[in-house]
């Protein structure tokens, strides 16, 4: 098996990088800067001819597209250059995929949903975004979709130890802080269902392993706001929780309220559930902690 990874330099495509190499021929792509160690190319998937060159027939029997702009303020601010790499570069991706026989993984979002309380969303549900990022998100599922044999996974938001180089995920950056004796200002009104980073990774493995197709949710079932987090965080590791302040998360950009989503698929394919927030805290390297 050969995988093609865009955004290989980023959160997520490093980890599949690094962790479906150990059993496969991987490449990964990046945009503005390689990383070391990394088996990677430069990969702009806005322009198609790069794309093209890149995504020849027989070249790759995967391509992982996570390559996007993730940042809800930065999406509200610059639509028209989020719109260039979140839509029109994943339709680029698809339709190379689509000449080259390639078969194409889109990594989607929760916030493709508006986050109604009360409600957990399917994979049948139908969609309604709220704001910049997941409408180019869904619009980004449409084109991927129109491969035909393309597996989308919407998941929330992914945690785990990043590399120095990289933004940290909000439970390593928290435990740092509390070491320190610095505040953390957390959300206590937003619900999250968080991935650990490792946990999508073996699903991905296991839903490409068993050529699933289509729509496919991989979330936490228990939901935690981040002030909550920082807590538990604060009382496992015995630190000062006094200094997790509550501040609301705010800015242009609409965020929902509490986008849980079920799945009616992952039942009965054999794929582990996503570690609890309490084992991935207990777990938190003490590498993470120390400075
Ligand atoms: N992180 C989360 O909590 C989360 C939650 C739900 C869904 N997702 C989805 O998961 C995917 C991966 O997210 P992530 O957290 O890994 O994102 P990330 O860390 O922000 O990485 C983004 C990647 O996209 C690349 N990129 C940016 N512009 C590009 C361009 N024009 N052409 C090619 N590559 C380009 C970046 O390359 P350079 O850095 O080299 O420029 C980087 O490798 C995204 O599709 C995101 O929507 C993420």
């Amino acid at each position: 098996m050969r995988y093609l990874v865009t955004g290989g330099s980023g959160l997520l495509g490093r980890r599949l990088v690094q962790r479906l190499g150990q059993a496969a021929e991987v490449v990964g792509t990046f945009c503005s800067a390689p990383v070391a160690g990394l088996p990677l190319v430069p990969l702009n998937v806005t322009e198609p001819s790069q794309v093209n060159a890149l995504i020849g027939p027989g070249a790759f029997d995967v391509c992982i597209h996570t390559a996007a702009n993730r940042n809800l303020e930065a999406c509200e601010s610059n639509v028209g250059r989020v719109m260039r790499l979140n839509v029109e570069g994943t339709r680029f991706v698809a339709e190379a995929c689509r000449r080259a026989g390639t078969r194409m993984v889109y990594i989607s979002t929760d916030h493709v949903f508006d986050g109604a309380p009360e409600v957990a969303y399917t994979e049948e549900d139908d969609p309604r975004p709220i704001q910049v990022y997941g409408f180019t998100k869904l619009a980004g599922e449409y084109q991927a979709q129109r491969t035909g044999g393309a597996l989308c996974i919407r998941v929330p938001v992914l945690h785990g130890v990043s590399q120095p180089d990289q933004q940290e995920t909000f439970p390593t950056q928290a435990l740092r802080r509390l070491r320190a004796g610095h505040t953390v200002p957390a959300d206590d009104h937003l619900i999250r269902y968080p991935v650990l980073l490792d946990d999508l990774v073996d699903a991905v493995a296991e839903l490409i392993a068993q050529d699933v197709e289509g729509i496919v949710h991989f979330s936490s079932d228990r939901g935690v706001t981040k002030f909550a987090w920082a807590r538990l965080i604060a009382e496992t590791f015995g630190l000062d929780s006094s200094l997790v302040r509550a501040r609301p998360e705010g800015g242009r950009a609409a965020r929902p309220r509490d986008n849980r989503l079920r799945s009616n698929r992952l039942a009965g394919l054999g794929i582990r559930p996503p570690t609890s927030i309490a084992n991935a805290t207990v777990s938190l390297p003490q590498s993470a902690a120390g400075t």
